[in-house]
């Protein structure tokens, strides 16, 4: 086999905390372990597109460990093989993965790093079978990657929703409140489920288990019953009632994933106002989850994966995705590893735990 000397790297989707400890590993180990040099896409596949790059050597990635969001960029739009144009007025979408490759080449690149969600991971999986060798590295808040036990990013945001509902805990209960706190997740419910369970949160709404408003009523009467006259709600922005309707915000045409879900702790409130003719206040954290410092769990597992892309694509592996399984850093088949999203198990241990200790979830 060849030495592989040069890399390309790339963030892609949405952003989150610990993609700049990524980026520090991946460049770090690859020049002081096997010698060789990355290359970074600006703005995650747009530069790959665009031809726009950024040297990475160990003195660019000095200093970043702490840093949140990511020194390359990115973008939850663009997908090679779906570029929108505009033609007379209207946007057509144009397959410009060739254009893609080719800039591979220029480069002189042996592998492309994509640092990734589903989305991002599917378009590197898209990549590799046109014959761009390429190494998946697991990044998301939402931790719904089947193939790796956690994401980077998700417990620097599980920490940030943990801390709001710390907050919101002591002003629900000054004023006899239902506080709704909506947090993000996508179609999967594990920030809100374990930011209920470490912040205390009397119900918890995920997309997994779908719920009765009239429960939640309940629940919240029977609270009060026993002199707590306040609740704390953790819904998820995927969260269905029984009807099984998401909440969409917003309707991105050119984006992979075009739904952006959101609204669904609004129209809760209003719903739980109607029927038990209280006050009720929504917080919805948003993007503040997605920003700021990683934390150290964070800044460890995703120099971990940087590190050990390195050494996959340095000892000749392509196309895997680098994973965490257990306690252990291994890799997979990327084109597996894009098939299985990870979901919360209604049945699993953590919900049965979350119930044990009072917690509803809107289905009793
Ligand atoms: O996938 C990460 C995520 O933050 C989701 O939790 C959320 O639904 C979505 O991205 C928000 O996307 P945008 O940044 O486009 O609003």
């Amino acid at each position: 086999m060849a030495k592989v000397t040069r890399l390309g790297v790339l963030t892609g989707g949405g952003d989150c905390p610990g993609l700049n400890a990524v980026l520090r590993g991946l460049v770090k180990a690859s020049a002081f372990d096997h010698d060789m040099q990355v290359v970074g896409f600006v703005d995650g596949y747009a530069g790959l597109i665009k031809d726009h790059t950024r040297r990475l050597d160990s003195d660019a990635v000095s200093g970043i460990l702490a840093r949140g969001g990511t020194i390359l960029g990115s973008s939850n739009k663009d997908n090679p093989f779906r570029v929108p144009t505009k033609v007379n007025g209207e946007t057509k979408f144009e397959d410009r993965s060739d254009e893609a490759l080719r800039n591979f080449d220029r480069y002189g690149l042996d592998l492309l790093v994509v640092i990734g969600g589903d989305g991002s991971l599917t378009i590197a999986n898209q990549l590799a079978e046109k014959g761009m060798p390429v190494i998946g590295i697991p990044k998301t808040i939402d931790n719904d990657l089947g193939a790796t036990d956690v994401t980077f990013g998700f417990d620097t945001a599980l920490s940030t929703a943990c801390a709001a509902l710390d907050k919101l805990h002591t002003t629900a209960e000054s004023h006899h409140r239902i506080m709704v706190l909506e947090v993000m997740g996508r179609y999967a419910g594990w920030i809100a489920l374990e930011a209920g369970l470490s912040g205390g949160g009397d119900i918890i709404l995920i997309p997994e288990i779908p719920f009765r408003v009239e429960s939640a009523v309940a629940a919240i009467k029977n609270r009060r019953f026993q002199g707590r006259y306040y609740t704390l709600i953790v819904i998820a922005e995927g969260a269905k009632d029984q009807s099984g309707d998401m909440h969409v915000a917003k309707v991105v045409e050119d984006s992979p994933d075009a739904l952006r879900l959101g609204g669904i702790g609004a129209w809760l409130a209003s719903e739980l106002e109607k029927q038990l003719e209280t006050e009720v206040r929504v917080t919805v954290l948003g993007h503040l989850q997605r920003g700021g410092t990683p934390s150290a769990f964070d800044r460890i597992l995703g120099t971990r994966y940087g590190v050990h892309a390195a050494h996959c694509a340095a000892q000749g592996m392509r196309n895997v995705m680098v994973s965490l399984r257990g306690t252990s850093i291994t890799e997979v088949p990327l084109a597996e590893a894009v098939q299985s999203l990870r979901r919360v198990d209604p049945n699993s241990e953590i919900v049965r735990v979350a119930r044990s200790v009072g917690t509803r979830f809107g289905d009793e």
